[in-house]
């Protein structure tokens, strides 16, 4: 076995109380230089350029997906809980999906700030993911990951109906992010949209430049990196998104968006 995949799993299945435990060996994995250096071609590895297809994760795809989780996202899912605590218990969304959910920590960590936030809640959470390739580092780890609660379902392909929504660091990596929200806004009726979305990195693993913000994904509105997350902004208000503005943190990160039903019954 790849010595990343057998550290990730490892990892994952020592879990036995907390999310805490995880974090802190996860963190282990992008400082270990020794497992780094299994990886010659790292640097040479065109990650600004090049769609990844999740189910065709490179072993190094494992060092963006913990990464982005230790740095940015856990972080993002707690706010993301402490807004819910915000809204009236009869708009609480039933079901959230973890879209595009990477080594499953944040779904881990979702289901156990929700348990904690609001004791005995029957909340649906599933993790979600594009790929099910067995030999993807990402999904592995995640699946060791996802071991530690009965209560998190794994899906992969379509992401499915819910009330809401999680994009973490997650629309960056499409290169049409606004045809792909269209068409799946098309087909389910979520209330809440909630997404931190790193557009203007194009140095990551994974994201792009430029991005195709027109409707149909047909090339006729190609925008800068920077740009492109105003023009999700527009899109959603276009659904009928409205932006709640929140001082749970200076950058307004993670952005909440919710129809309006949430809207009308959020305690600012
Ligand atoms: C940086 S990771 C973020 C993971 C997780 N949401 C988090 O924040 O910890 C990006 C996620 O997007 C998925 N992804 C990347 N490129 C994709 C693509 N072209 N289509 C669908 N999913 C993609 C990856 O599999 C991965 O789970």
């Amino acid at each position: 076995m790849n010595p990343v995949i057998e550290k990730a799993v490892a990892i994952g299945e020592t879990i036995t109380e907390s999310v805490t435990e995880i974090e802190e060996k996860a963190a282990e994995i992008i400082d270990d230089d020794e497992t780094f250096d299994d990886f010659d071609d790292f640097d040479d590895f065109d990650l600004a350029t090049k769609e990844i297809n999740p189910s065709e994760n490179p072993p190094e795809y494992i060092y963006t997906a913990v990464e982005s989780y230790v740095n940015w996202t856990q972080r993002s899912v707690r706010r993301f809980v402490k807004m819910l605590t915000r809204i009236d218990a009869e708009q609480l969304p039933n079901s959230i999906v973890d879209v595009g959910g990477g080594v499953g920590l944040s779904t881990l960590l979702l289901r156990e700030q929700l348990d904690e936030a609001f004791p005995g809640n029957s909340i649906r959470v599933v993790y979600h993911n594009f790929g099910n390739d067995e030999n993807s580092t990402q999904l592995k780890f995640a699946k060791s990951v996802l071991k530690n609660s009965d209560r998190i379902e794994y899906i992969h392909g379509d992401v499915p109906p819910a009330d809401a929504y999680l994009f973490f660091e997650f629309l960056e990596h499409l290169p049409s992010p606004i045809s792909w929200l269209n068409e799946l806004l098309n087909r389910t009726s979520p209330k809440i949209i909630c997404h931190a979305s790193s557009f203007s990195h194009p140095e990551h693993a994974g994201h792009f430049e430029f991005y195709d913000c027109s409707l149909l994904g047909d090339g006729t509105k190609i925008v800068k990196g920077r740009s492109a997350s105003g023009q999700v902004s527009k899109f959603l208000k276009k659904r009928e998104f409205q932006k709640i503005s929140h001082k749970i943190c200076w950058n307004g990160l993670p952005q909440f968006w919710s129809n309006s039903d949430v809207a009308n019954h959020f305690n600012r």
